[in-house]
């Protein structure tokens, strides 16, 4: 039996987010490879191993360092994966079935959230916010995914109006026209889902992006934390937005705790950069009250145990979870298993352009035609 598995890598990403190994020219992954076929292939390779969470375990003793940054989580995910992916061969189940056996949840299909108009660091910060979402939720993923194409290509024509221009694509396969006012791509959004009620929007706004000399820094205006927060109540106000992630920068629990109290009732307070799928940082982020969503990327945290781990605290303080992709991705399609197995609120897998953003789309239909069986 051969198992693969395909590693992710992320622009915007947290600091406190697992290590990578990177060659010097700080591109290159060739030393990441020597990790997987020296050292790691000579503990694995010749021992009866009895399950992933034993190899997920022995891969962090050989790293031993607390940021996997010896042997690399980009090493330490892509052996993780694979060997998740063997036992699931070995019991003769698909992967997401055996992740839900693993962890006890029911399998549910996740909301689609799609990145439509791509902006901060993915888009070269032509507009303030890195990610506008359009959040399908329709009966099945496949009539969520057919309408939200139709919608995919609306905006396209929408935006050409509006900005008399050829519209860039940005990095997640969405597109990435500039606006001058926070609220326009939010109006042209709510505009396009007019009348389609599955549909609501998200955003992420990366804002440790925005962040610097203790401001936040937006079209060329300048808040403090609780300027911003007004920003947001306003947005969510006036626009049928469900769902906010980092909000704040990384570290701006007072950020956090403010707006998860004023909107958290009502609206997901989605942690990324402010969680990093660790569970020391989900622990605290749950008794301050930080948010009340958890973006899932096994990559920040470099074992699939331990992304299970993250997953099991947030689902114990009623968090809800949405599985991601990174913005640098490959065609695997793990994170779609993972968010139906462990039956996740949403998943997050980018624009429509990409094919490696439509592969775990792809991924989750085919799943449902398996169901439907
Ligand atoms: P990244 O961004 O994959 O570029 O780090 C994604 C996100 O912030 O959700
Ligand atoms: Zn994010």
């Amino acid at each position: 039996m051969i198992a693969l598995a395909g590693v992710p890598s992320g622009k915007s990403t947290g600091s406190h987010e697992a290590r990578e190994l990177r060659d010097e020219d700080g591109r290159g992954v060739t030393r990441a490879i020597a990790a997987v076929d020296g050292e790691i292939s000579s503990m694995l390779v010749g021992r009866e191993w009895s399950s992933p969470e034993e190899i997920d375990a022995a891969l962090i003793a050989l790293d031993g360092t607390p940021d996997k940054g010896r042997l690399g989580s980009n090493s330490m995910l892509g052996v993780s994966m694979a060997a998740w992916r063997l036992f699931a061969m070995e019991e003769g189940v698909e992967l997401w079935r055996y992740l839900a056996n693993k962890t006890g949840y029911t399998p549910r299909m996740p909301r689609i959230f799609s990145n439509v108009i791509n902006g901060g660091v993915h888009a070269n910060m032509r507009l303030p916010f890195q990610e506008y979402m359009l959040i399908a939720a329709a009966d099945t993923v496949r009539e969520s995914f057919d309408e939200l194409y139709k919608l995919f290509t609306d905006l396209r024509h929408t935006l050409e109006q509006e900005t008399r221009a050829m519209v860039p694509m940005g990095d997640e396969g969405g597109y990435s026209p500039t606006f001058d006012t926070i609220d326009k791509p939010f109006e042209i959004l709510s505009g396009l889902i007019k009348g389609h009620p599955h549909f609501s929007l998200a955003i992420d706004a990366a804002a440790s992006e925005l962040f610097e000399n203790g401001a936040y820094h937006i079209l060329g205006k300048t808040y403090s934390r609780d300027e911003l927060l007004v920003v947001y109540r306003g947005l969510a106000a006036r626009y049928p937005l469900e769902s906010i992630e980092d909000p704040f920068a990384e570290d701006d629990t007072q950020g956090f705790a403010a707006i998860t109290e004023a909107l958290g009732g009502t609206r997901l307070i989605v942690g990324d950069d402010l969680t990093v799928t660790n569970k020391t940082r989900i622990q605290s982020a749950i008794e301050a009250k930080l948010a009340n969503a958890l973006l899932v990327k096994p990559n920040q945290i470099g074992t699939i145990s331990e992304t299970l781990e993250a997953i099991r605290l947030a689902r114990e303080a009623r968090w809800e979870i949405i599985v991601s992709h990174r913005s640098g991705e490959t065609k695997d399609t793990f994170i779609a298993d993972l968010a139906y197995g462990i039956g996740a609120y949403g998943l997050k897998a980018g624009g429509l352009t990409q094919q490696e953003r439509l592969e775990k789309y792809e991924r989750l239909i085919e799943i449902e035609r398996q169901i439907s069986r």
